[in-house]
């Protein structure tokens, strides 16, 4: 007999308190850190949804791995056991440890790209865009046009454009294109899967031109459940299985273990190129570490050995992906237009919809991610014209985005279905109220990446 609730298939052996706070303390609050919540302090947060990377809770075997890793300084079991790993489920020749995934795309890049070239995506994350800009190449994306309408609901809107890729490769020609990328699941893009038949198009492309095919892993635990969940043929697999599915049918990886490693630091990149292996290990050596350690502690590669294996357990992926459903579903009920269908790790309100009175140069996104805050003590992020926007030196007035998003993401392990129950109502006793949600404007700015640290005030 199944039941109808699906409950967090863990239990709880340490908590950490949660600092209550009212609505007039975190009003002043608010104030106090120029209405942008990147300058709050944590702990006047009841629910942090701002970031589901790092953020999540290590299981008992973790913190049991964590004594038992070794710290020697080369050579080190807890590598061994990383490394056979991540060989295990992903099946790449060679891994190197990172402190974060954005250390993989630095090395990974710099190695692989020119100034000129260009780099096709479904969807490039920021830090991944970042890293191929900084070398002097282009970051192409090329999604599905589903992945742009909010509410059209796709089973895979993660897919990357297939004809467009043919048409890119084409129009600037193959040597200018070092690899091409697919972003499993795409975040930018929703949290949206990549679906294998889709891995596989990308794949055949890649094979007629002769290009490297590489993904980038952060969430592919995630992308394996969904296609297990909607691909046909791959309801009765298993999700490791799935897994090793999807990367062989790449050249290479770079991981963020701050997502699906179930970590709060560390990464990997892997490849099968061996000459490439050894050139990106020099680099590694002159700015991470020893490639047995690439700049983490032995006992954060025995955690990532034990997080990579506990994150394709059935019932935890079933209760992930179900507990962001479950926000995502109540939401909607109550009219938050939220990007359809919900993603892995995080549900995506189209604030632009939400509140038509805000044009997108008043920052629709951070006036509601302010209110959350104000109502709850919900942190949550702005993706939209705070985030991507630019004021002209001139005129002062905003490029805006072409979406005005705020995500809630969902730290892995950490709340219970109370807390997200919380958050429902609170945002159940904002919604009648909207159309008084004021918008905000830059009262300080300092490019680039100014959502970290711009002060706002409210029009
Ligand atoms: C899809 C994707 N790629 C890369 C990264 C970068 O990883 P890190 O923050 O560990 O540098 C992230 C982080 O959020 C991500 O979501």
């Amino acid at each position: 007999m199944s039941f109808h609730t699906i409950i967090e298939p863990f239990r709880i052996k340490a908590v950490e308190p949660i600092h209550m706070t009212t609505a007039a303390e975190r009003d002043a609050l608010l104030r106090a850190a120029g209405h942008n919540v990147f300058l709050l302090r944590a702990e006047d947060v009841i629910v942090d949804l701002l970031t589901d990377s790092g953020t999540g809770a290590m299981s008992a075997e973790q913190w049991a791995g964590i004594m038992r890793g070794d710290e020697s300084y080369a050579g080190a079991r807890s590598y061994y056991r990383f490394a056979d790993t991540v060989r295990d489920i992903f099946g790449f020749a060679h891994v190197l440890p990172v402190h974060q995934g954005r250390a993989a795309e630095r090395i990974l890049f710099s190695t692989v790209c020119n100034p000129g070239d260009v780099v096709p995506n479904n969807t490039h994350f920021d830090t991944t865009r970042a890293n191929i800009e900084h070398v002097g190449a282009q970051a192409v994306d090329l999604p599905i046009a589903a992945a742009l309408e909010a509410t059209v609901a796709h089973p895979f809107k993660g897919d990357m454009d297939v004809a467009a890729l043919r048409s890119l490769i084409a129009e600037v020609g193959r040597d200018r294109i070092p690899l091409v990328m697919l972003t499993v699941t795409n975040n930018s893009g929703g949290g949206q899967p990549v679906s294998m038949a889709n891995v596989r198009a990308v794949r055949g492309v890649c094979k007629e031109h002769g290009l490297p095919l590489y993904i980038d892993a952060c969430r592919f635990a995630e992308n394996c459940w969904f296609i297990r969940e909607r691909e046909p043929g791959y309801e009765d697999k298993a999700v490791i299985d799935i897994a090793r599915e999807l990367f062989s049918h790449a050249d290479g990886a770079t991981m963020s273990a701050k997502k699906d490693g179930l970590v709060n630091i560390g990464g990997f990149l892997a490849t099968n190129d061996d000459a490439l292996a050894r050139q990106e290990a020099r680099l590694l050596i002159l700015t991470e570490g020893f490639p047995t350690y690439g700049g983490l502690a032995g006992r954060d590669l025995e955690a990532i050995a034990i997080g990579l294996r506990e994150v394709l357990d059935h019932d935890y992926l079933r209760y992930r992906i179900t507990s962001t459903a479950y926000l995502g579903k109540h939401l909607a009920a109550i009219g938050y237009p939220i990007v359809q269908p919900p993603g892995g790790h995080a549900i995506y309100i189209d604030a632009r919809t939400y509140l038509p009175h805000i044009p997108p140069s008043s920052f629709p996104g951070q006036a509601l991610v302010c209110e959350l805050y104000r109502a709850g003590g919900i942190r949550t992020v702005e993706i939209g014209t705070l985030m991507f926007g630019r004021t002209d030196a001139h005129s002062g007035a905003q490029t805006v985005a072409p979406m005005e998003l705020v995500r809630m993401a969902i730290p892995r392990r950490v709340y219970t279905q109370s807390h997200i129950d919380y958050v429902v109502e609170v945002m159940a006793s904002m919604h009648e109220s909207r159309a008084r949600v004021r918008g905000l404007r830059l009262a300080w700015e300092s490019p680039p990446l100014r959502h970290f640290t711009a002060r706002l005030e409210p029009v």
